[in-house]
């Protein structure tokens, strides 16, 4: 009634740039994220529905409710955060982890572990994982493959296990890849979804980069950390590559968007645009 009521009245919720402080301070606190004074349109377009929906009705009843309550406060997350993804995004990372780094990883007989770290809907993940597939089945090496996906959003881990895709999300995907690695749903309708060897190789979970709850024991050879750092501040930035190199192991590699250049780390070095290898012996 009450919410009938405020439509009724024409007074949806209107964020003031005064309250705009409050909810970027949960924001970074919960997430790392970084908010100023110029995202007040974007946090009215993004959060308005959910201030009616979670019946705080203003937003300063919604401010009082994100700071006091733990589960609204992962809605509020979930909220801002951007998902955008795709398949073989920034290829010539892909391109290089066949021609550069699978052969050298590999050469050992030794297992690969890849850790998509801001996973997003699984995109990045199952993509490596179709690289080391083709790189095998065109070699002939022996080595296992595992995938981590992680991200701070519940819902788009679910669509990551789940790895049911639409025919946008795949038009993109070479026709041979496409064959392989996905099975087409009986009815046609345009829905792919990825194939069970692979997805027997992966594991969703949630892990929050800025805390690093959620990502205890990881031990990747690849990380991938791309389109996340530039939502951070470089302080929390550094913290969480810091983070990310001790998910890797001696001699692995970090993977970055290729806009997200700045920081430094004593143990990385520099490879190839947006590739670092961790010091020490694989
Ligand atoms: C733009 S997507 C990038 C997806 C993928 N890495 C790529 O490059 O295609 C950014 C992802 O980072 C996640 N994210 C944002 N803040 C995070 C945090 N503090 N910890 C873990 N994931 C976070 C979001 O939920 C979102 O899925």
């Amino acid at each position: 009634m009450q919410r009938a009521h405020l439509y009724q009245e024409n007074v949806l919720p209107q964020l003031r740039p005064d309250q705009v402080p409050a909810l970027a301070a949960v924001a970074f606190q919960a997430a790392g994220i970084r908010l100023d004074a110029s995202k007040l349109d974007f946090l009215q377009a993004r959060l308005f529905q959910r201030v009616l929906d979670s019946k705080a009705f203003t937003f300063r009843a919604y401010i009082d409710l994100v700071e006091g309550d733990e589960e609204e406060r992962q809605t509020f997350v979930e909220s801002l955060t951007v998902h955008t993804t795709s398949f073989f995004r920034e290829a010539a990372q892909y391109d290089w982890l066949l021609s550069t780094g699978l052969p050298e990883m590999t050469q050992s007989g030794s297992n690969i572990v890849f850790w998509s770290a801001a996973c997003s809907t699984g995109q990045e993940g199952w993509t490596s994982l179709m690289v080391a597939e083709a790189y095998r089945r065109e070699t002939g090496r022996n080595f296992n493959c595992r995938l981590i996906g992680t991200d701070i959003s519940k819902s788009v881990l679910k669509k990551a296990e789940r790895a049911i895709y639409q025919q946008q999300d795949v038009d993109n995907i070479a026709a041979n890849i496409r064959a392989t690695y996905f099975l087409r749903a009986r009815n046609q309708d345009g829905r792919y979804r990825i194939v069970t060897a692979l997805r027997r190789s992966a594991e969703w979970r949630w892990g929050n980069l800025a805390t690093g709850k959620g990502m205890a024991g990881i031990q990747a050879n690849v990380a991938f950390l791309r389109n996340v750092l530039i939502y951070f501040d470089s302080a929390t930035r550094d913290r969480v590559v810091d983070r990310v190199v001790r998910g890797i192991r001696p001699g692995g590699y970090l993977l970055t968007g290729h806009s997200e250049t700045g920081f430094k780390h004593a143990e990385l070095v520099a490879v190839a645009p947006s590739i670092y290898q961790k010091e020490g012996r694989a």
